[in-house]
């Protein structure tokens, strides 16, 4: 039996789970599937909250949402979307050594921006978020593959 290759595991955080996240979730697992890395990285996606969008997320969703004793211990990125989850993330015992914000491994920025929640707005903004979220997710791939 051949030795299981060791697993990067990728969690991709955001509100909802059903707009930024699970978009930057297949963005990134495409990337590494063209880098042949198939079987090194397990990805995953989840949000902090399901609804009351404008105010703060239940702590008790939070907790929920996040599965912080199984997801802390599972994953080795955490990337939130923007920085209002990091604070979620935060909040339920995410250390901050597994926790950055996904536009800090974009290469063309020079101090991370949040990726904005396209839920509300017209069909356009998606398409601006799968570019930010492209460029994210290249950088994100090459600093797993190519550390400092
Ligand atoms: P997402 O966007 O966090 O990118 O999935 C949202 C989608 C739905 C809601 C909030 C954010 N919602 O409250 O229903």
């Amino acid at each position: 039996m051949p030795e299981p290759k060791p697993q990067t595991t990728v969690l991709f955080v955001c509100l909802g789970n059903i707009c930024r996240s699970p978009l930057a979730q297949g963005i990134f697992q495409h990337l590494v599937n063209q880098s042949n890395l198939t079987n090194n990285f397990q990805i995953d996606s989840c949000g902090t909250a399901s609804y009351h969008t404008n105010s703060p997320p239940d702590p008790r969703s939070i907790q929920t949402a996040a599965n912080p004793k199984t997801d802390i211990e599972k994953f080795n990125y955490i990337i939130p979307m923007d920085t209002e989850n990091f604070r979620n993330l935060q909040k339920v015992g995410v250390p901050d050594s597994k926790l950055t914000l996904i536009r800090s491994f974009d290469p063309t920025l020079k101090t991370p921006q949040d990726i904005p929640d396209p839920y509300y707005g017209g069909d356009g903004g998606f398409e601006k978020v799968y570019q930010m979220l492209f460029l994210a997710c290249d950088g994100l791939l090459d600093s797993i593959k190519y550390p400092a």
